[in-house]
């Protein structure tokens, strides 16, 4: 056992992570590391593969031995613990129960870890029902279908929430709700990076039985630079990995793909050629999936320059079809205009085509009444 920690009168207090080896203990002890607070890992078991990367370890019997208590008592005066964490639900609980008597002024660090892990599934749920029991008024001349079942929104919810990315919470509820109000046809999405707003309209297209979901994204470096301006975003963008995003992307995906996803690695306006040109899309990941060739809903979140967005919306927008949904993300925007200014000349130049049309969150809804030309 390292000796490090001891009561030696360094006067420093390590926090006691037991049991030392669960995946929620050693992301707990990477953040105390990175905050420079001292740890110490326990462990019942004799060979424990997580000890090298604690600082300091020590044995405890296992939490139902008789000597369990004694041995604790002892390191935490030897040690001079004053805090455990510990993500183990028995352990936590019996501690909880326990501690007061058995070494008073020692406390948990955590919540109940059973709360803890259900909190996001939990607040999938709620979310799920609020938005069943109070659905968003949406002045749409197309006949709403009923909702999915609570239990597949909150699927939905819960599924969506461990995918980073940038979808608020308002437009996914939006997104909801125009998928209720949606013809047949592609979900086409221009812009999908790690594929989060992607999953959701995959998840949306299928259950709603809209069609089949295409992202169009070069994933590539030099199509993330937008000229904000500020510079902020075009820095950011320079530190992510293009690459690594496709990964990503396909990692988040790939399990909920039954033939109804694809992809087109090449920037919007190439896509469109292709999507014009070609039903099948091919890749290693997804396989072929046989496109509609008209679009129900397109989804615009690709690079918001204003000459990006213009030209995503001039090649994208002829191939929706009537009922048909345009979402222009980032029509608010904290580091340029470019959504908004596109937004608007469409709003301006296709009016008497435009049925519905409303921000919500950051984004800009369109229902066509009727297809703009294909051209
Ligand atoms: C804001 S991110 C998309 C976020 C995503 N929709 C989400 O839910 O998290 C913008 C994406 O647009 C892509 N992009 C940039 N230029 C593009 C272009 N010309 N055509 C299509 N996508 C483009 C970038 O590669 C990036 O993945």
């Amino acid at each position: 056992m390292k000796s490090s920690n001891k009561n030696d009168g360094s006067g420093e207090k390590p926090i006691l992570i037991f049991p030392g080896g669960m995946p929620r203990s050693l992301e707990y002890l990477q953040k105390c590391l990175h905050e420079g607070q001292a740890v110490i890992g326990a462990s019942s078991l004799a060979l424990d593969a997580s000890r090298e990367k604690y600082p300091a370890w020590l044995s405890l019997p296992f939490v139902t031995q008789p000597e369990f208590n004694e041995a604790l008592k002892q390191a935490i005066s030897e040690f001079n613990i004053e805090e455990i964490y510990s993500p183990n639900p028995v352990v936590w609980d019996y501690l909880n129960r326990a501690l007061n008597e058995l070494a008073p002024g020692v406390t948990l660090v955590n919540g109940s870890p059973v709360n803890v892990e259900l909190s996001g599934y939990r607040a999938a749920r709620s979310h799920a029902d609020r938005l069943r029991n109070k659905p968003l008024p949406l002045a749409s001349n197309v006949a709403a279908t009923p909702s999915m079942s609570a239990i597949e929104l909150a699927a939905l919810f819960r599924h969506a929430d461990v995918i980073p990315g940038m979808c608020d919470h308002e437009k996914f509820c939006v997104l909801c709700e125009i998928a209720r109000r949606s013809p047949a046809g592609d979900v086409v999405e221009i812009g999908s990076w790690w594929g989060k707003s992607a999953f959701i309209l995959a998840r949306l297209a299928r259950c709603y039985a809209i069609g089949k979901l295409l992202c169009v994204d070069p994933w590539s470096n030099a199509h993330l630079v937008q000229n904000d301006e500020t510079g902020m975003v075009d820095i950011a963008s320079a530190q992510m990995d293009a690459e690594e995003a496709l990964a990503i992307f396909e990692m988040n995906l790939l399990p909920y793909n039954a033939n109804q996803v694809n992809y087109l690695r090449m920037p919007s306006t190439d896509g469109a050629q292709h999507y014009r040109a070609h039903r099948d899309v091919t890749t290693a990941s997804f396989g072929t999936t046989r496109y509609e060739g008209e679009i129900a809903i397109l989804h615009i979140d690709g690079n918001h320059s204003y000459a990006a967005a213009k030209a995503d919306i001039s090649a994208w927008g002829g191939l929706v079809v009537a009922g048909g949904w345009i979402v222009v993300d980032d029509y608010i925007w904290p580091y340029g205009d470019g959504p908004q200014r596109v937004g608007d000349e469409f709003l301006a130049e296709h009016q008497d085509k435009i049925d519905v049309a409303f921000v919500m969150g950051s984004a800009l809804f369109l229902q066509l009444s009727s297809p703009l030309s294909k051209d």
